[in-house]
């Protein structure tokens, strides 16, 4: 027990305040598959390492010590191997892949290195807000070619976790609205063999999602809808459960209010609407990655992560009862907001 009178030692500061160097050395690792490299070869000794990636030993040596350090290498003979974790979502190709994920945070940290701005004018700072509505632009080729297969690295353990939280054996057809990569809709399809879905999403996302829909061998069961929810009048009908991932935390409340209004008018009587989300507690104290998730919306929309009751509030003036809050645990959510049309 810490004494009262003694301040708490000032490790945890520099805990929080050296985060982006533990960040900055799993990305650059990840960017040099490094983990790849140990996987096929378990202790290459750094020498070979360095040679294989044209640098020197110094940093070779030194990158490594890091990623030993934070617990996703340990030592073997003249050099390292992958632990567990790192075997299991660092190693490209494998079923988890993480490294999408992590590159496609990596990019986004030059919004993040413009945080004062950010918070000095209530404006996000990865983009332009005067040259486009919103990120998602199709004439962002780094931005295609990477944040859809991050979001599914990201979205899948999330959908799987939700699927077993929340049980939706009697949905027979799920609207995923913004569905994006169909990670939802590929993992709950999965655990529910009678549900079939629909990915509501841009245009140009539908296409990039079709070959991933393709290759889980579920194109029968997981249709594509290109359109818009921000501008088509109404969603697609025929469905009796309406999905929201990671949607209402990319903007602003009248237009999360009007997104609701149109998934109610879709929505026949007894109809379901789920929002995943990581959510922000109703105190407004935490938790911590919600709460940063939240900062990292300044950063890269107009939006923000709300909490289960601001969710509430704005499903039951858009016409829904039977508000519920289901909790779980992922890394992309950790909990779903839950309504019934009346
Ligand atoms: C943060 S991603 C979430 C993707 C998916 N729901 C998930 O959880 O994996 C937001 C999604 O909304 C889609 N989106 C953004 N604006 C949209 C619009 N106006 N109409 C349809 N989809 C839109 C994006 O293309 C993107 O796929």
């Amino acid at each position: 027990m810490t004494d009262p009178g003694t301040p708490p030692p000032p490790h945890r500061l520099m805990d929080i305040a050296t985060g982006l160097w533990a960040a900055k050395a799993l990305a650059v690792a990840t960017r040099m598959d490094l983990f790849s490299d140990l996987s096929a070869a378990p202790g290459l000794p750094v020498a070979e390492v360095a040679a294989r990636h044209g640098i020197a030993e110094r940093p070779a040596e030194l990158l490594l010590t890091a990623c030993a350090g934070l617990d996703l290498l340990v030592r073997e003979g003249e050099g390292y191997a992958n632990t567990p974790e790192a075997e299991t979502y660092l190693v490209r190709g494998r079923p988890d892949y993480f490294g999408d994920l992590l590159l496609s945070l990596d990019r986004r940290y030059a919004g993040w290195m413009r945080l004062d701005e950010a918070v000095a004018g209530n404006v996000p700072t990865n983009f332009d807000p005067r040259a486009k509505e919103s990120m998602f632009d199709e004439q962002d080729a780094a931005l295609k070619k990477t944040f859809w297969a991050s979001m599914y690295a990201l979205s899948a353990p999330s959908a799987r976790a939700l699927g077993a939280a929340l049980d939706l054996g009697g949905v027979r057809r799920l609207l995923d609205v913004g569905g994006g990569g169909a990670a939802y809709d590929i993992e709950l399809c999965r655990r529910y063999p009678r549900l079939r879905a629909t990915v509501l999403d841009l245009p140009f996302v539908c296409e990039l999602t079709r070959e991933r829909v393709e290759e889980a061998g579920l194109a029968d069961r997981v249709a594509l809808a290109p359109g818009d929810f921000l501008r088509d009048a109404a969603l697609p009908a025929g469905h009796d459960a309406v999905l929201l991932s990671q949607i209402m935390h990319n903007w602003d409340e009248p237009t999360n209010r009007s997104i609701l209004r149109k998934c109610h008018a879709a929505l026949p009587p007894g109809g379901l609407i789920v929002i995943s989300e990581l959510l922000v507690d109703d105190a407004k104290d935490g938790p911590l990655l919600p709460a940063l998730m939240s900062l990292n919306m300044l950063v890269s929309t107009w939006g923000r992560n709300y909490t289960p009751g601001e969710y509430g509030q704005w499903l039951t003036d858009a016409g829904f009862t039977d508000v519920r809050t289901v909790r779980f645990s992922a890394p992309g959510a950790d909990g779903a907001v839950v309504a019934v049309k009346a």
